[in-house]
């Protein structure tokens, strides 16, 4: 009967240790690894695109996503425009290419990685937060792209020939007190790059 005893109550703590590491275990994985995780992990910058043009639809709920970004005070001190059109596209680069005489056409038209569509982000520049928020926006629009199988990059380079370009400044049409700060180019990626690495010594628990 002693025997008995212990036997069951062996199998019983054996049982209950596995279903409780099993719990643990289910609850790691559910602490590193998910969707989100997996897409904030997986996105890489695109400089590579294919030629077909995003849908309207999909860029529609992309920039959803961007404007749905937590923002300071609520002030959504942005504007947003989308070039998905090819024609607009080209004249937008003719405008940059004419006012800025002393830049190559080449780099010019090659800073723009190749995307067929670009988001230019304009911040409202009496607001001291603005620029955060916009970069909070192009965060959301490059996580939501990539999660939805478009590929981004994120562009600096532009912003300094469409300042001054009045042109293409007046083709965007940002309010008075809005100024591009970031550009985004959208498409579908043709390549496949490798994680650039990531120096952990900046982050320290206290
Ligand atoms: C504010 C900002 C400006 C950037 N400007 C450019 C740019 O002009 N051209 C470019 O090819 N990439 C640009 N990038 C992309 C970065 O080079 C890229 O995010 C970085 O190398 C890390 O690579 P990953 O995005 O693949 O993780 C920019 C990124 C940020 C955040």
């Amino acid at each position: 009967m002693k025997k008995l005893y212990v036997l069951v109550s062996v199998i019983l703590s054996t049982f209950f240790v596995s279903c409780s590491n099993q719990s643990n275990k289910e609850s790691n994985d559910m602490k590193t690894t998910n969707a989100v995780i997996e897409n904030i992990m997986q996105r890489r910058s695109i400089r590579n695109y294919k030629d077909s043009q995003v849908p309207k639809d999909i860029l529609d709920k992309i920039v959803e996503c961007g404007i749905n970004a937590p923002n300071a005070i609520n002030r959504q001190a942005w504007e947003v425009r989308v070039i998905n059109n090819p024609e607009s596209f080209s004249l937008f680069k003719e405008y940059l290419v004419k006012d800025n005489p002393d830049t190559p056409k080449e780099m010019i038209e090659g800073c723009f990685r190749g995307a067929p569509t670009l988001i230019v982000i304009a911040n409202d520049t009496s607001f001291k937060f603005s620029q955060i928020d916009c970069g909070l926006l192009s965060e959301n629009i490059m996580l939501s792209a990539w999660s939805l199988g478009i590929g981004s990059v994120c562009l600096g380079s532009p912003v300094g020939f469409i300042n001054n370009s009045q042109q293409a400044k007046n083709m965007l049409g940002f309010s008075e007190g809005y100024s591009t700060v970031i550009c985004i180019g959208l498409g579908y990626a043709n390549e496949n790059p490798d994680a650039k690495p990531r120096d952990l010594s900046k982050v320290k628990f206290l």
